[in-house]
């Protein structure tokens, strides 16, 4: 995989991958969201990659939002088009991918970046990370899924008010409000992001992606149902047989 925006690098079937426009404070423009697209489906049926991790360029910025340069002049239709192309080719595309994808918040974490994170499944930030949704600055709204996750995350009572002030909030409000899983010292955000990566790697991989459809569907009027469907369908699984005799012979599993 070879793309200009982006750097990823694969070990212990753990796929970094950052988001590198420094210049722009990782801010998202056309390019660099298309490649995040593209990677998301060839990581898909990557046998290789088991997690993935996002994470900004840098110490100052995860990503300071969607590039305003290059919507300053949109029209009502183009403004529509940013913010649908947006939601389905990419932050949809990463709440629904079938691995875990865990946000290492590096820095600013603002507009389109929050919405990075918040469609991410996890979320960890280094104790420098400055978060927030200043889109109403712009005259705007968050348009890449902010105005629903942000509520489901938080409540709507402090959505609201992080989205009608536009005030950025520290890793550690955003720790108490849960808006991120854990804070921890800068120089240790990545080694931590990867400890759980490796974690979750020892998993069954087919439970996780039946969890990430479960958990995905909490709230909705099928939720129960997809759980019922799900834990159903893993009794059909070589990993089910495979858990389940180790626990009986008391060693650890190998999930293929
Ligand atoms: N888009 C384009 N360029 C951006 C950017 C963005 N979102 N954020 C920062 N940059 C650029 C700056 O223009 C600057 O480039 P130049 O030197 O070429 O002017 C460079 O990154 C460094 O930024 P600053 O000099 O501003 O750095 P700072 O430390 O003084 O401030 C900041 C940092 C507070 C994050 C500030 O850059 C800022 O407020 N950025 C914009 C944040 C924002 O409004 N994000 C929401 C975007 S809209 C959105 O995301 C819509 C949506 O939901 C789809």
């Amino acid at each position: 995989m070879n793309f200009q925006n982006l750097k990823i690098e694969t070990a212990d079937r753990i796929a970094v991958v950052t988001l590198n426009r420094p210049e722009a404070l990782n801010a998202l423009n056309r390019d660099l969201l298309s490649e995040l697209s593209t990677f998301f489906d060839q990581a898909a049926s990557d046998d290789n990659i088991r997690v993935v991790i996002l994470t900004g360029s840098g110490e100052k910025s995860f990503v300071a939002g969607a590039d305003i340069k290059e919507f300053s002049h949109f029209s009502q239709k183009e403004g529509e088009a940013l913010s649908a192309d947006g939601q389905q080719q990419v932050f949809n595309k990463i709440e629904n991918f079938s691995k875990p994808v865990i946000a290492a918040v590096n820095g600013f974490a603002l507009g389109g970046g929050l919405e990075l994170a918040m469609a991410s499944h996890i979320r960890i930030a280094s104790d420098n990370a400055k978060l927030g949704l200043p889109e109403v600055t712009l005259g705007l709204i968050p348009g890449y899924g902010g105005t629903q996750r942000l509520p489901r995350l938080v409540g709507r009572g402090r959505a609201a008010q992080m989205i009608f002030t536009a005030e950025m909030i520290s890793a550690q409000r955003a720790f108490e409000i849960g808006l991120v899983n854990e804070v921890v010292a800068q120089p240790e955000l990545l080694d931590r992001a990867k400890a759980i990566a490796s974690k979750i790697s020892k998993n069954s991989s087919v439970a996780i992606s039946k969890a990430i459809k479960a958990i995905n569907a909490s709230g909705t009027k099928d939720g129960f149902g997809v759980e019922i469907q799900s834990f159903g369908e893993l009794f059909e699984e070589k990993d089910f047989k495979e858990g389940v005799c180790a626990f009986l012979e008391k060693r650890k599993p190998e999930f293929k």
